[in-house]
């Protein structure tokens, strides 16, 4: 019975799946449906995710990894033959549970047999979905798979409903997705970091037993929710198996890593539901992100460049996608809170001459706010710094050429504040237990409607009485007491994933009124970013730590997982370990992602005056390539004494090669490199010849670029050089 009912099913999708073939002229077949065993074949250019129906009604994974391993019966001979598409919380508690709920009579165990399937277009890609439901409870759950063949990457995330009408459910827990991987000895890669520390790589085996990735607040400092898992056996950054993953979410999350004895590994990750919960009501449906998961055999690098790559032309917002992001000054690093209308000209006369397209004033310019104890939450114009407001400040740096930008932080709110006089209760709290203060501030609860209105008042009614065209997004504590004492009980511990939609909700709606408007996040430097903002934000401030040689570390780690075009670097007068880096060095490890200025440039000399418009002139002809070009990332700069990034056109025509020197000798060296000094690059087209104008025009074969390679062209500590490279017709 069941079978035939599966059969009929089978045909439905296959002739659903035909006609939405026909109707959306998919021009690729990446969902395949199978009929014996009932079932589905996903494709990307390197990979295939293959789910059956057994003959019970579970939707199973029997496959993810290389493509061409597909035509092989026996993939593994250890391949898990009982990996649920959607684990729950019910039999035998073996896996990581993707799903856990409790039903209105107590019983919290879910059992799920397939319903329906269907292959749909979501946004032009072709996605699968899956209903399954519960045997007994009226309890759905819907998966989806969306396909994004040229980047080797799936989109996955589930919707559960409750299809009952008198009692809820109550869902202790919901992640996103579940991937199982061949039997194998697994070395996982993750980031780490810190305030001022963002980005740094960590690599770990991964033995038996649960290995975490989490957040519990809304910060993603310690860890960014990004991995890649490699066979231990396989260590080319250019070849061989790279499983890596994302979530498309800035709350908290965890990223599960459950190693079996036998070798199999099972990824699940999600929203990170500790202390968290939801109540179902009868029609509900709740949605999980969406889960980023790819595989690639180009190696870690490739991975990387899938990822980039899918992030720049997929996530960022359409408005800003292709478009070049503009050289900025931000006076911060110049004046901090001391703003005033005269100084910021004064800055701004200089800055159009060096040739920044946008001026930025930082934290400082709303009322009352001279230093970070007061006025967080009032976003009115301090009148004793401008008080002809700012409108004639904007108009003056208007006709000098150049856009107004402004920094906000809409969701704290210092005690000291007209805001939090009227309204204690709009903060996270718990009657009876401190207020915890992070930088003098307290936060928002913005899962509430009047704080969600509130801040689309005040930052509407500053974008529309003021020619802003940039805003920069901060947020500067994490979470503590998340109380919200005026809920009813049972969303009272709904409060942080309806914090992160309000959030969501609020950008998104700014982002609708004021659509020619630039917005930049930021979070105490790098806190939060996550493919959730960058959907919704077209750049990020990657660090407060601007010092060059750290930025070169927190820059490559940033490049791991978010585009260069994102990715924004100012040069201040940081100088972390007294090693005098010079201006042009400085300048050279800002220009590899989007270019900024924070010194205070009323005190520079005509000379530095002059470096910096002719780096930033030469930024502005490199730019293309390095905000819309293909990164290839050359040399790492975690153990050797130099780095190197190219970033390739994509026809293949032209590249900007920047190679950087650090210490010439590394702790426990010699004095002479133990490997070549070579610079092999990447990318370009091996039968066609390239020009290198820093070289002295020479031409070399692209082969000979990549395979052979140049004599490392810099020559001391802390130096670098930016190579152009053309092809040229010989
Ligand atoms: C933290 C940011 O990371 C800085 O760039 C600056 O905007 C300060 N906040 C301002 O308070």
């Amino acid at each position: 019975m069941i079978r035939i009912k599966l059969f009929i099913s089978l045909t439905l999708i296959i002739l659903t799946c035909f006609v939405k073939v026909q109707a959306h002229d998919y021009a690729d077949s990446s969902i395949i449906s199978t009929a014996s065993p009932l079932g589905w074949i996903i494709k990307t250019k390197s990979s295939v995710y293959q789910l059956t129906v057994s003959k019970e009604g579970r939707v199973q994974q029997v496959y993810y990894g290389p493509a061409d391993q597909l035509s092989f019966k026996q993939k593994n001979a250890l391949w898990i033959n009982s990996a649920d598409e959607i684990p729950v919380r019910g039999a035998f508690p073996v896996k990581t549970p993707l799903l856990e709920v409790v039903f209105a009579d107590h019983v919290r165990d879910a059992e799920l047999k397939f319903l329906d399937a269907n292959i749909m277009n979501v946004e032009g890609r072709p996605t699968l979905k899956i209903t399954q439901r519960d045997t007994y409870y009226p309890l759905e759950i819907t998966s989806y798979i969306r396909v994004l063949p040229e980047y080797d990457i799936l989109e996955k995330w589930v919707e559960v409903k409750n299809s009952g009408k008198k009692e809820a459910i109550k869902i202790e827990n919901l992640q996103s997705s579940s991937i199982n991987l061949p039997a194998d000895v697994y070395d996982l890669t993750h980031m780490a970091g810190d305030w001022g520390h963002e980005f740094q790589l960590r690599d770990t085996r991964l033995t038996e037993g649960i290995k975490t990735l989490q957040a519990r607040d809304f910060k993603s400092f310690v860890n960014p929710n990004w991995y890649m898992v490699r066979p231990a056996d396989e260590k080319e950054d250019t070849s061989g198996s790279a499983w890596f993953g994302t979530l498309q979410y800035s709350g908290n999350w965890r990223i599960d890593f459950d190693k079996a004895f036998n070798g199999r590994l099972q990824i699940v990750g999600g929203i990170n539901f500790w202390d968290t919960d939801w109540t179902l009501k009868p029609g509900q449906t709740l949605q999980s992100p969406k889960f980023v998961t790819g595989f690639t055999q180009s190696g870690s690098e490739g991975a990387s460049r899938a990822l980039r790559t899918y992030v720049r032309k997929t996530i960022l917002p359409e408005k800003w996608r292709n478009k070049p992001r503009p050289v900025l000054y931000n006076s911060w690093y110049a004046t901090a809170f001391k703003v005033n209308e005269e100084q910021q000209l004064a800055l701004a006369k200089i800055a159009k001459e060096i040739g920044v397209e946008l001026f930025v004033i930082d934290d400082g310019w709303f009322k009352g706010r001279n230093d970070d104890h007061a006025a967080l939450g009032d976003w009115t114009v301090d009148q004793k710094k401008f008080p002809n407001g700012l409108g004639n400040l904007i108009k003056q740096i208007n006709a000098m050429g150049m856009d107004f930008g402004i920094w906000i932080e809409p969701e704290m709110v210092n005690p000291n504040s007209d805001l939090y006089r009227a309204h204690p209760d709009w903060v996270f709290n718990f009657p009876h237990r401190t207020r915890h203060e992070g930088r003098n501030q307290l936060m928002l609860n913005l899962a509430r409607e009047d704080v969600y209105q509130y801040l689309l008042k005040s930052f509407s009614t500053l974008l529309n009485e003021n020619n802003i065209k940039f805003i920069k997004w901060d947020q500067n504590r994490t979470l503590s007491e998340p109380g919200w004492p005026a809920a009813p009980a049972d969303e009272q511990r709904e409060v942080r994933i309806r914090y992160i939609n309000n959030l969501y909700r609020l950008i998104d709606t700014l982002r609708s009124r004021f659509p020619d408007v630039l917005f930049e996040d930021c979070s105490s430097g790098g806190g939060r970013v996550d493919l959730g903002m960058l959907s919704r934000m077209d750049q990020a401030w990657a660090s407060d730590d601007t010092d060059p040689v750290n930025r070169l570390l927190i820059q490559y780690g940033y490049l791991n997982a978010f585009p260069a075009n994102t990715m924004v670097s100012w040069i201040t007068h940081e100088d972390w370990y007294k090693i005098k880096p010079t201006l042009g060095y400085r300048f050279d490890v800002a220009m590899s992602g989007v270019l900024g200025v924070g010194f205070d440039i009323t005190k520079w000399t005509m000379e530095e005056k002059n470096t910096a418009k002719e780096k930033i002139a030469l930024y502005k002809k490199i730019r293309p390539l390095v905000q819309q070009g293909t990164l290839y990332r050359l040399i790492a700069p975690y153990d050797n004494d130099k780095c190197a990034l190219t970033y390739v056109s994509d026809d293949r025509s032209s590249a900007v090669v920047f190679c950087y020197n650090m210490a010439v000798i590394l702790p426990g060296s010699t004095d002479v490199s133990q490997k070549p000094n070579l610079l092999k690059l990447q990318g370009l087209d091996p039968s066609a010849s390239y020009q290198i104008t820093a070289l002295g025009n020479t031409v070399y074969k692209g082969s000979f670029l990549m395979n052979i390679g140049l004599s490392w062209p810099v020559n001391g500590a802390y130096q670098s050089k930016i190579l152009e490279v053309q092809k040229v017709t010989e």
